[in-house]
């Protein structure tokens, strides 16, 4: 990875790129989404200060933990004057993102024992296939007489009592 020197206060997006890891067009996604912001020259050329290694290197880490990047746009919103991420903002944030990344292991695991029951099943029926119907469309899981029509009200047998 190409060292940067520190007498270099701006880089080139191909520098950030390089120092980084991420890729020009990655950079250029990370700017259209707010993460990481650039001037121009008066060629027209983007230049970054050098706290955008850091902006771009916590994107990246919490993007391979599976954070979503309007998540990260917000983490990195709430910091005061929007600065880039001291050690102590990482560690308070990822400390937070660790509890999401448990919660979601725990919902891959029951991801992974439905679709168990979905091997050499192949129903997938609305009533007992939880992968097919995640949200349950009938409103709850299983209830036979739920599932079915309800019965049509007839004024006439109503008006004379056996309805
Ligand atoms: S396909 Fe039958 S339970 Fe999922």
């Amino acid at each position: 990875m190409p060292q940067i020197p520190q007498t270099l206060h701006e880089l080139s997006v191909g520098q950030l790129s390089a120092r980084s890891g991420a890729a020009v067009s990655a950079l250029h996604f990370y700017e259209s989404k707010g993460l990481i912001s650039s001037r121009r020259t008066s060629g027209n050329q983007r230049r970054y200060s050098r706290d955008a290694l850091r902006r771009v290197a916590f994107v990246r880490a919490a993007q391979r933990v599976g954070i979503p990047l309007a998540t990260i746009r917000d983490a990195l919103a709430s910091l005061p004057e929007e600065r880039t991420p001291n050690r102590d903002d990482w560690a308070r944030l990822s400390e937070a993102w660790r509890q999401e990344l448990d919660e979601r292991i725990k919902q891959l695991h029951r991801l992974r024992d439905h679709l168990t029951d979905c091997i050499g099943c192949g129903c997938l029926s609305l009533e007992n296939c939880v992968l097919s119907n995640p949200d349950d469309i009938s409103g709850e899981r299983i209830t036979g007489s739920r599932l079915m029509p309800e019965r049509r009200r007839d004024p006439a047998a109503e008006e004379d009592g056996t309805g």
